[in-house]
């Protein structure tokens, strides 16, 4: 392709031969950048007075080399370095540039057998997204050069080197000139059309590279011009392009000059179109009787006359329309025969390429993603170029969808990745993304706050990192909205080093301790900054172990506002705990028997309100994991209170799971605590969700009444449920609800309540009702018990009563969280 155009092709400017010097250039609106040059040089090329930089600080990939000495010697001082790309499949320079600007942008190749193999290469070369070129070599010794005029819509451009298996890509230079006047100047008719350069000449404003041509039909005319001689216009072709002309030999011939389409061989019809620049101007003062004028035809397709003036640059601009021929020929027919014959001072041809067809990663997730690239130095995957496009070519691990005109990020998957320090905040700004996968690295800090802002996120997996803190309520939020799914998060923490983790090492020396659990004593203490309450497991305990390990396994997958969540855990021989989430409230059985001195006894709407807490928590395991988990111990001093008093559900110790989906019941020795335990599954060995249904009823009671579970002996007579049942019958609430409440609550609400808990501790499990039934009415208790206190209708009944909608997501054998 290059040889024939090479051999055919057009342009012409006299016999003037390359006019190098360009004493004074303004260099403003040029890039220069020598490519391979050693980081933070630069020079002045002595023929062009242009300034050439290292190309260091645009890239991070690639090497630098150096051409054959004999190379070296024969060609321009730029074509002395190159940078080689033996790794990746596409490398790219990112260079700043003015946004909606129209840059030509010219990037050159010498091989100079640079790597010794003297086997030419043949790669791709991009801009930006877009397919540009396939770089090809006719000679070691002879450079190539492709030029291309663009308007860059970003503030930024790439320029890339994409390796086809023909070869290592490299490349020698870049230049990038501004060109001003965007509306005039090389206009395309539509603005996603890019000039790529077909042919070019030499020195002007705007650097173009314009070359001899000539053809033996032809004669020069010539005449010595400064630029002050003439009137320019914009297309700015300089006076020395324009101070020599070609006009025909034989004066009533036309001036002609043909080429041939580099289209698809076997085809005379080339599916490219061109754009022909044709510079005039008149070099004679022609006598009054004398006029030159003439026709401008392609292919045989007449236009308009040019009239020359005097002194006065003229530039025609003709399209050649896609599917046109492949021989091509431009004529200038003298147009009327007392006319001088036809000259031309100068010709550019462009040629259109539509770039239309592939579109950019939007510029805000394109700067956030490089970002998180530069954070974790990522620099062992592809990611070279623009994140999204082209498709063959997009970041490993990102994944993208086109919205009003660009591509965005919508999954971002960086497991395994090595990735150390905090959770980049750059994550945040990737605003449509959906997943994030951020597993099996060592990241360490915070659950960072900002994951929240992502409005679209569906999947976020943290399994296997050091982060510590839970994540946060609206995180939760939106997983009990059935929107997000939260994966495997928790922290291993490392034990050993306890006193660097809980710098506050007085603290976890345990002076205070919280309470003690199934298995240990609860401890409070710090992680950096996050309050904590750690459950370190007494040596002694055999049965600890395994209860320690269900309730890793199972808080690692499970989620909910309403139950505790696991900051993380150590799993080491002398040191084996569970670090929680601190509640600044300890538990609710020290509030109902009035151990504590945190103020005053629950009002009413606490009660309800920390009733339907836990409810929710306990509905969640129920319904909202596949296959759904039995608590096992549901107990008040298993609820914990918050600085607003708000509840969640912990110790997770003898929860079990259904082995599937579907199960009614699972098979276990009898496990749980006196009093709170279902009496059917004492006797039947069944453990069903209905037993956790029971105890959540024995906790409700105990809430509504503040009377202790059992009295004196063990024996169901004198059970809180025979007890309440007793009073009932006397027909007087306030006999039921706990005196310290003083009368002050809604005894509409206290009976709804009493029969809730009820029907919850009925002998019959069958009868009991389900989770979700009671978190329903819980809800409505606690908007009319609101409505009452605000003495009004004022409260949004709906939103309390809404639905939680329940949302199964795996057939994991593990629970999963909705
Ligand atoms: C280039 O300059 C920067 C900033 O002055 C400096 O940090 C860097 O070390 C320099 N690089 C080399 C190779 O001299
Ligand atoms: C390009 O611009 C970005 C931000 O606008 C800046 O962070 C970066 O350093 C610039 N790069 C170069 C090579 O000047
Ligand atoms: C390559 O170009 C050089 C210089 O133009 C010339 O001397 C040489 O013969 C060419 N080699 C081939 C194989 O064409
Ligand atoms: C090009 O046109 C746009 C809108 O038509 C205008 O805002 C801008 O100033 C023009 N630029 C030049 C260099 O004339
Ligand atoms: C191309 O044109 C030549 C001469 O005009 C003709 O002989 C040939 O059949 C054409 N080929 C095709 C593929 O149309
Ligand atoms: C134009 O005028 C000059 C004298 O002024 C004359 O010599 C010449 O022949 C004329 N040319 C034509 C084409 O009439
Ligand atoms: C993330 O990539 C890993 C493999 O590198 C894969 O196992 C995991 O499923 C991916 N995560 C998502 C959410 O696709
Ligand atoms: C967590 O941090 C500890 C030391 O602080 C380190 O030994 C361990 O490898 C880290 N874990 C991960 C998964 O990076
Ligand atoms: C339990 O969930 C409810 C919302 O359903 C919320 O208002 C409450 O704050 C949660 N409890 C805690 C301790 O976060």
């Amino acid at each position: 392709m290059a040889k024939m155009i090479a051999n055919s092709l057009l342009l012409l400017l006299g016999a003037l031969s390359f006019i190098a010097r360009i004493q004074g250039q303004d260099q403003s609106g040029f890039i220069s950048i020598d490519c391979g040059l050693p980081e933070n040089s630069s020079y002045t090329e002595k023929n062009t007075g242009i300034n050439y930089i290292s190309d260091a600080k645009f890239i991070d990939s690639g090497v630098t080399k150096t051409v054959s000495a004999q190379d070296k010697a024969t060609h321009q001082q730029y074509f002395s370095y190159l940078r080689s790309f033996p790794y990746g499949t596409r490398n790219c320079y990112r260079i700043n540039v003015t946004s909606v600007t129209r840059y030509l942008i010219r990037a050159s190749f010498l091989y100079g057998n640079y790597d010794g193999l003297n086997k030419l290469p043949q790669f791709d070369l991009y801009l930006g997204v877009h397919y540009w070129e396939t770089v090809k070599f006719t000679n070691s010794s002879v450079s190539i050069n492709y030029e291309i005029i663009h308007t860059l819509t970003l503030d930024y451009i790439h320029i890339c080197m994409v390796n086809k298996g023909t070869g290592t890509p490299f490349i020698s230079v870049i230049e990038m000139r501004i060109l001003n006047n965007v509306n005039i100047t090389y206009t395309t008719p539509d603005p996603s059309t890019s000039l790529a350069r077909f042919r070019r000449y030499k020195d002007d404003p705007y650097d173009r590279i314009w070359e001899p041509y000539w053809d033996d039909e032809w004669t020069e005319l010539s005449g010595r011009l400064s630029n002050d001689d003439f009137s320019q216009n914009d297309f700015k072709p300089p006076a020395v392009v324009l101070e020599t002309a070609a006009t025909p030999i034989n004066p009533t011939a036309s001036l002609d000059f043909h080429w041939e389409d580099d289209g698809d061989a076997d085809n005379n019809e080339t599916h490219h179109q061109y754009f022909f620049y044709l510079h005039f101007l008149e070099l004679q003062k022609l006598p009054a009787n004398q006029t030159r004028s003439f026709k401008i035809t392609i292919n045989g397709i007449s236009g308009d006359n040019v009239e020359l003036i005097y002194a006065d640059v003229i530039t025609r601009h003709r399209l050649r329309p896609p599917y046109g021929l492949k021989k091509n020929r431009i004529s200038l027919f003298r147009s009327e025969s007392d006319s001088l014959p036809p000259i031309i001072n100068a010709l550019e041809i462009y040629l259109a390429k539509d770039f239309s067809s592939q579109i950019d990663t939007q510029k805000d997730d394109a700067d956030a993603i490089t970002n998180i690239k530069r954070a974790y130095r990522v620099d062992s995957r592809n990611w070279q170029g623009d994140p999204c496009a082209p498709e063959a070519y997009k970041w490993q691990g990102v994944e993208c969808s086109p919205f009003d005109g660009f591509l965005r990020i919508t999954s971002l998957n960086l497991s395994s990745s090595g990735l150390t320090e905090r959770i980049a905040a750059d994550i945040s700004k990737l605003a449509m993304l959906k997943s994030l996968d951020l597993s099996d690295n060592g990241l360490s800090g915070i659950i960072p706050s900002f994951l929240e802002q992502l409005q679209s996120l569906e999947y976020l997996n943290l399994a296997n990192n050091n982060l510590t803190g839970s994540v946060s309520n609206e995180l939760l939020q939106k997983q009990s909205d059935g929107v997000l799914s939260l994966r495997d998060i928790a922290a291993s923490i490392d034990c050993s080093s306890n006193y660097n983790l809980l710098p506050k090492k007085e603290a976890i020396c345990f002076d205070k301790i919280l309470g003690r659990g199934g298995f240990g004593t609860v401890y409070h203490g710090f992680i950096e900054d996050i309050q904590v309450a750690v459950k370190m497991l007494s040596l002694s305990s055999v049965q600890g172990y395994q209860q320690f390990v269900a309730e890793v396994k199972l808080l690692m997958r499970v989620h909910h506002r309403n139950l505790t969540s696991l900051i993380g855990y150590c799993n080491e021989e002398t040191n084996i705990g569970l670090i929680y989430e601190y509640m600044a409230n300890g538990n609710l059985d020290e509030h109902l028997s009035g151990k504590t001195n945190r103020g005053k006894p629950l009002n009413w709407e606490d009660r309800l309100r920390i009733a339907l807490d836990a409810a929710q928590g306990l509905e969640y395991l129920h319904n909202g994991c596949k296959p759904p988990i039995i608590h096992r111990d549901v107990k008040c001093t298993n609820i914990l209170l918050n600085e607003n008093f708000h509840a969640k559900l912990s110790d997770f110790g003898l929860s079990k799971c259904f082995a599937a989906e579907g199960d009614t019941h699972v098979s276990t020795i009898v496990a749980g605590t006196p009093g709170y335990l279902d009496p059917e599954y004492t006797t039947s060995n069944r453990l069903t969700e209905k037993s956790d249904v029971y105890s959540f009823g024995v906790v409700f009671l105990r809430i509504i009444t503040g009377q202790s579970v059992i009295i004196g002996r063990e024996d169901m007579t004198h059970h809180i449920s025979q007890r309440v049942k007793s009073m009932l019958a006397e027909g007087d609430i306030t006999k039921v609800v706990d005196s310290r409440l003083q009368g002050n609550f809604d005894s509409n609400t206290a009976w709804r309540a009493v029969e809730i808990a009820m029907a919850a501790v009925c002998a019959i499990s069958v009868e009991r009702p389900y989770m979700s039934d009671i978190v329903k009415e819980l809800k409505e208790c606690l908007a009319a018990e609101l409505a009452r206190k605000h003495n009004s209708c004022v409260l949004q009944n709906k939103d309390l009563s809404e639905q939680v909608s329940v949302n199964l997501i795996s057939t994991d054998m593990t629970p999963l969280a909705r």
